[in-house]
């Protein structure tokens, strides 16, 4: 049944009108994109983008990724260099975020990308998304839609679990096909992956020509974010575990495991892209069922795998 009070909308042609006139009226609006649900808000708009930071709680050192509709709308913010061409070519719109300089007259808001000299921007697939950066003569500044350092959201009930009626419109889009959060690739400095997802180093690699880093250091990381708490759903949990201990929550993964109460298998097929898909919601529900510990067993480290466990390893510090 349709709750008539719900800010929940289908992402018909009407919504999407309604949440860009919301956006060049500077309010904030959340949006489905392949990754996770993100809270989108005009990045031109110092306004806009102060309510994102007060709404998610975010610490103001953590930029923002700023999104576009296609690389000519960037042009006016950031310096586009070969390896970003050549990448942009062949992934995008898709799940990936470049790092690129700044231009100094650059109307984006300097809270939103933390005074630093770079700007991260990344040009999302899902229709809907792109149905609204095509009508919006501003870029949009999306974080994932959830409280700082907690789980992103992958359906639109989720946005609405964390914002409550504070959000006036939020899009349904559906269940976010990828599940994790995009790439993030340093192009700005030495090149470098500084968040894992579904677009790996190899393939990356490939494309430039080039060796690219992961970014193992935590400690060092460049993306301010990655410092702090995050993918925190806010209970202790134990990474490459064998057995659940008795009271604990068991995240499992393949064939082999029983279905128990407890038990919450990633992907019963051992399929990497699935397990991805179905992480968040599964941290979710977990949560819901007031569970006070999780034990997970050991993801094989491939693949998605590799930001799979990336959010885990944070999930669990
Ligand atoms: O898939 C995604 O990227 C989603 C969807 C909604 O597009 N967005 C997302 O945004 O994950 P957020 O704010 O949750 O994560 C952005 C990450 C943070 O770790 C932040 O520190 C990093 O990108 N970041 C942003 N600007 C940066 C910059 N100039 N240099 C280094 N890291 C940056
Ligand atoms: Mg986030």
């Amino acid at each position: 049944m349709k709750n008539i009070y719900s800010n929940i909308q289908k992402n018909n042609n009407k919504n999407l009108s309604k949440a860009i006139k919301y956006l060049k009226s500077n309010q904030l609006v959340g949006v489905p994109t392949e990754t996770v649900y993100g809270l989108a808000g005009n990045a031109y708009s110092q306004s806009s983008i102060k309510k994102i930071f007060k709404l998610k709680k975010r610490p103001k050192i953590n930029p923002l990724i700023i999104h576009y509709y296609n690389y000519k709308s960037a042009e006016k913010d950031v310096f586009l260099n070969k390896n970003f061409f050549k990448l942009y070519n062949k992934l995008c719109p898709g799940p990936i975020t470049f790092i690129l300089k700044k231009k100094k007259n650059s109307p984006i808001s300097q809270l939103a990308t933390a005074n630093l000299d770079t700007v991260a921007i990344r040009f999302p697939k899902h229709s809907s998304i792109r149905f609204i950066l095509k009508k919006t003569n501003f870029p949009l500044a999306i974080p994932s839609a959830n409280k700082s350092g907690g789980v992103s959201p992958v359906k639109s009930k989720d946005v609405e679990e964390e914002f409550g009626n504070k959000l006036k419109l939020i899009i349904d889009g559906g269940k976010c096909r990828i599940g994790l959060e995009s790439t993030v690739i340093d192009l700005s400095d030495k090149l470098k992956i500084l968040r894992p997802g579904l677009i790996n180093s190899k393939k990356i690699g490939k494309i430039i020509r080039a060796k690219v880093l992961m970014n193992k250091n935590f400690q060092k990381i460049k993306s301010p974010g990655s410092l702090k708490k995050h993918y925190s759903p806010g209970i202790p949990m134990k990474l490459n575990q064998k057995k659940p201990t008795n009271d604990c929550a068991f995240i499992t993964f393949g064939k082999k495991y029983s279905q128990k109460k407890n038990f919450f298998n990633l992907s019963k097929n051992a399929n990497l892209n699935e397990a991805a898909r179905n992480l968040y919601s599964v941290l979710r529900k977990i949560k819901k069922n007031k569970y006070k510990k999780i034990c997970v067993v050991k993801i094989p480290n491939k693949n998605i795998g590799v930001a799979i466990n990336n959010r885990l390893k944070h999930a669990a510090s």
